[in-house]
């Protein structure tokens, strides 16, 4: 039995990428700092910056736990990119002297997280090992963007992706599908269209490897949009809505880079159909797979099998 002291802090619920499954959580900060009308990250938290002490005290715990083991960590919690940077490099800094088989630490970060900190930071904890950031995009449409209440606009998606991609770290980015809602086919167009135009700008000039996924909206309970849902303000699309929605996006994709390396992911819990590849190369064989489940509605994933 471990002894209480020894016990890795977390506040729970624990939210973190798919790509982190196997790496270290250490708490660095707790909720988030804005609320998104989709998001349960930080319903039951008050957004705080834990003492660095206190984090630096769960990374010895790790050492003495995993020591040699560790070769990625994953700074809970819903953006934590937030963190003041001479905090974010004292605790990425010592996780290095820890850890000799570390590769690399991540962070959520919202785009305007980003854009707070100046190409100078952004390097410097690049360079303390902080090589992959996660940023919500949820949709390139500055209208949809401004209902789900996400505080950002499609320009700053593109500043904060390039300021990224020019400091090093990694940009994995997150969109929303049927973020707009069911019957809604004008608004699925430009969430769409416009999500793509933002994907179709980001892209670099040379052939990092940069990832984006589709989620599939999921309405928690407690969030706005399941309040809206309640009171008949809101209807979730239905699989069919969802892969077209999709698919007008992937029709749309047209890099100007074609050696770009963006691994192109929807394969989340929350996704009907699991989709793979890389864009913009894969972009025909990946609308195939659309136009397939389009037309075989039983091969698609049940919706009480749908998670986050
Ligand atoms: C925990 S959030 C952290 C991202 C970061 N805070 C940001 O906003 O840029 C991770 C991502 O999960 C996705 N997500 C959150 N709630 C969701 C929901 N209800 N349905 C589908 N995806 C959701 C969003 O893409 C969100 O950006
Ligand atoms: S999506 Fe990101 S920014 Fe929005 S509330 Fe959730 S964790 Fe915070």
């Amino acid at each position: 039995m471990q002894d209480k002291e020894e016990t890795i802090y977390l506040c729970p619920p624990v939210f973190r990428p798919p790509s982190e499954a196997y790496s270290l959580l250490i708490q660095l900060t707790e909720g988030c700092t804005f609320k998104c009308d989709f998001c349960i990250s930080n319903l039951r938290k008050k957004f705080l910056v834990r003492d660095v002490k206190l984090v630096k005290k769960d990374l010895d715990i790790a050492k003495k736990q995993y020591g040699s083991n560790v070769k990625k960590i994953f700074f809970l919690d819903g953006n934590a990119m937030v963190t003041p940077t001479e905090k974010l490099l004292d605790v990425t800094r010592y996780a290095y002297t820890l850890f000799p088989n570390l590769e690399r630490c991540g962070v959520y970060a919202h785009s305007k997280d980003i854009l707070k900190k100046s190409d100078e930071q952004l390097k410097m904890l690049y360079k303390a090992g902080l090589k992959i950031a996660y940023v919500g995009f949820e949709s390139g449409s500055n209208n949809l963007l401004e209902m789900v209440n996400k505080q950002v606009n499609k320009s700053d998606h593109i500043k904060a992706s390039k300021k990224l991609m020019k400091a090093g770290i990694t940009l994995s980015a997150t969109l929303i599908n049927g973020l707009g809602g069911g019957n809604n086919s004008e608004m699925s167009k430009e969430h769409a269209a416009e999500s793509a135009d933002l994907v179709n700008k980001i892209c670099p000039d040379d052939d990092r490897i940069w990832y984006i996924a589709f989620l599939t909206l999921m309405v928690p309970s407690g969030t706005e949009i399941f309040k809206k849902k309640m009171k008949g303000e809101f209807l979730e699309m239905n699989s069919f809505e969802i892969l077209q929605e999709l698919k007008t996006f992937m029709n749309q994709i047209d890099f100007h880079n074609k050696n770009a390396n963006c691994i192109f992911r929807s394969n989340h819990a929350s996704n009907y159909l699991p989709i793979k590849g890389i864009l913009d190369r894969d972009k025909d064989k990946i609308i195939s797979t659309l136009n397939y489940g389009l037309t075989h509605r039983d091969i698609l994933r049940p919706e009480f099998y749908r998670g986050l």
